[in-house]
């Protein structure tokens, strides 16, 4: 029985077949980086990149996460016979300890513009405490676009948010006083979500690379 849905949730990152097939390539075809070395997987998750840093040819890998997908990880490693290569250790990396220092350091740690859900720092702190000296990392670099485009329907729908402190009359308090710093707000507020090539105003874009670890 699984005892947290998170796990389910994750299937929807799974299916994600650019991010996910993006990684197994990157493994696979580094192979010999891997072939008979310790590795660290920084927030398992289900333990999919484990899994490809198996295929790839990996000794052992410590596959750690905070949450309950440990349960997931270990269930799906046993069903695939990679208990054996594979230990799943629950708890924040920052907490945790292994008995050995690794060859290679693997994760996910990329949020939307690239910092956000700040993981990326618990990524270099795993570097700090468990990389042998010349270890690898995959990811080591990573990048943000930027690019200007309009939406009336969005900006519509931010406004739509801010009306509500436009109520003279709530429960008998006026709340009105609140009505133009609520649509500076909502009109500052970053929204994560998708949009269409379409809709970008300017056919230019700014790229930035960075180095992660
Ligand atoms: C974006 S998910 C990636 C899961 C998996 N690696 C994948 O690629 O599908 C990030 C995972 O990292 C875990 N996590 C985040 N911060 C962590 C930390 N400091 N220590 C251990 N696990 C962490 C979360 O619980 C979550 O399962």
């Amino acid at each position: 029985m699984l005892r947290s849905n998170k796990s389910i949730y994750a299937g929807n990152m799974l299916a994600d077949y650019v991010r996910t097939g993006t990684y197994q390539k990157a493994m696979i075809s580094n192979a010999s980086d891997f072939a008979g070395k310790v590795v660290l997987d920084v927030g398992t998750g289900s333990g999919i990149l484990s899994f490809f840093a198996l295929q790839a040819g990996a000794a052992k890998v410590y596959a750690v996460d905070a949450s309950d997908a440990v349960i997931v990880a270990r269930k799906i490693a046993k069903a695939n016979g990679y208990e054996d290569r594979m230990e799943v250790i629950k708890g924040k990396i920052e907490d945790i300890e292994l008995p050995e220092k690794v060859d290679i350091i693997i994760s996910e740690p990329i949020g939307f513009l690239l910092v956000h859900e700040r993981m990326l720092e618990s990524y270099v702190a795993a570097r700090d405490k468990f990389l042998k000296p010349g270890g690898l990392m995959f990811p080591t670099t990573g990048s943000i676009v930027l690019s200007p485009f309009s939406e009336d329907a969005l900006y519509r729908e931010q406004c739509a948010k801010a009306t509500f402190w436009e109520n003279t009359n709530f429960y008998g308090i006026d709340f009105s006083c609140i009505g133009e710093q609520a649509y500076t707000e909502y009109l500052q507020q970053a929204i994560v979500g998708k949009c269409t090539y379409e809709i970008l105003k300017l056919r230019f874009y700014c790229f930035m690379q960075f180095r992660i670890c």
